[in-house]
């Protein structure tokens, strides 16, 4: 009302987040469309999460079922949807068993509590968990100090204790860490940095990483709220390797835009928690697990995990054929569905450029432009993504080159 008189009024929404100008109104597919009508590729999935894309018919079908069937009933009972995607991750995944909660945050701080009480139980009075630079793990208080990003962090002081820093892929940091730190109990690593750039491991890495795990009785424990859920070609990230971890953490895309998120344990990891240990009000409910499992099956019968692999590998192609050689664009990689540009400077404003020409990109850590499609894309809307990004990179390596 006072709006419409033309007051103006401050906005009631924390300004948590630099906004672009647009907001949409439905979608359908890979395709978004904004209040004006206008079509948008959208090759960030609301950042990893829309892995069904928009409106997909399975799962809206199976949210409205369950809509009127039983939206929440609480962890003081028996949630059949949850034991069902529970039986459904662990068979997937090779892990015993599972905490469900809403976001990946929540899913990390699981993994972190699931490491102290670990570590106590080995009779460590002040159990440190290793984290990368670099890395992104979430905003809550032991997430943040868990990231490797002062950005993320400042401000925020005290940070938890309890955690120490290697750099991302370096075994031999980590090994000294093992010789002189005798309060490490875990160590916490995503298996392709996100946030942090698209930043792959190097081959042969994870191997080196359980050995040292196991020769340190320290739990291996994977983010994968981004890689997870079929986006890297794989269900998981780790399965790309031989190396079985003992805690996944998964969010983002599991539920196709249903908040969800998950922690999977194994072996001694999965015996920690007793009842009163952890818990959530959500976490689990009916209505998010039937997210998940309609995500789950969905992934599994339209073998989008392929899809996300052969489309990944045709994406990735592409844009290397086109931009590889220029000079300005420093790296192309990534795996599955998950991919950086790496520019040689700053290079946000790409973002709006992509708004203006249809193109939905995130930029991340200032200089990568980062693409995660949605897993059902086809080659024709990868191509077309392909044609529509290229010209802005291009123009963006010519004004560079030019100043
Ligand atoms: C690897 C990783 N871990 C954790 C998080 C935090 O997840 P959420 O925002 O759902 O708390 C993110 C989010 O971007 C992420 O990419």
């Amino acid at each position: 009302m006072i709006k419409e008189l033309g007051i103006a009024m401050p906005n009631t929404v924390m300004s948590t987040y630099n906004r672009l100008p647009v907001s949409f109104s439905h979608g359908e597919g890979v395709w978004l469309v904004d209040e004006q009508d206008k079509r948008y590729l959208d090759a960030i999935s609301g950042i990893g999460v829309n892995a069904l894309g928009h409106a997909h018919p399975k799962l809206t079908h199976r949210i409205q079922e369950q809509a009127g069937e039983l939206l929440h009933s609480s962890n003081l009972y028996g949630v059949k949807n949850q034991q069902a995607l529970a039986d459904a991750l662990c068979a997937l995944s090779g892990m015993d068993n599972v905490f469900f909660c809403n976001s990946g945050a929540e899913g990390n701080e699981a993994a972190l509590k699931l490491a102290r009480l670990y570590g106590h139980k080995r009779d460590i009075a002040r159990p440190t968990v290793v984290v990368m630079e670099g890395a992104f793990h979430g905003r809550t208080l032991a997430t943040l100090t868990a990231s490797g990003s002062r950005k993320v962090q400042a401000g925020f002081e005290p940070l938890v204790n309890g955690f120490t820093r290697a750099p991302f892929g370096d075994i031999k940091a980590l090994e000294n860490i093992a010789k002189n730190n005798h309060d490490v109990c875990a160590v916490l690593l995503e298996p392709i940095q996100g946030e942090g750039g698209i930043n792959l491991l190097p081959e042969g890495f994870l191997d080196q990483l359980r050995a040292l795990c196991d020769k340190n009785q320290w739990l291996l424990m994977l983010d994968e709220v981004q890689t997870g859920n079929g986006r890297t070609g794989k269900y998981f990230a780790y399965q790309h390797s031989s190396v079985m971890p003992d805690v996944v953490v998964t969010a983002k895309g599991l539920g196709g835009g249903i908040p969800i998120g998950a922690c999977l344990a194994r072996g001694e990891a999965a015996e920690l928690f007793k009842p009163g240990n952890h818990g959530t009000t959500f976490g689990g409910n009916p209505l998010a697990c039937a997210a998940g499992l309609a995500v789950v099956d969905t992934l599994q019968n339209d073998k989008l995990i392929d899809n996300s692999a052969q489309r990944g590998q045709q994406l990735l192609d592409g844009l290397k054929e086109r931009l590889g050689k220029l000079s300005g664009v420093v790296a192309i990689r990534g795996q599955g569905l998950m991919i950086g540009i790496e520019l040689a400077g700053a290079c946000g404003e790409l973002v709006q450029q992509g708004l203006d020409a249809g193109l939905l990109i995130n930029v991340t850590s200032d200089k990568v432009v980062r693409l995660l499609p949605p897993l059902i894309i086809n080659q024709q809307e990868v191509q077309q993504l392909i044609d529509n990004l290229c010209p802005l990179i291009e123009n963006w390596v010519a004004q560079r080159n030019a100043a």
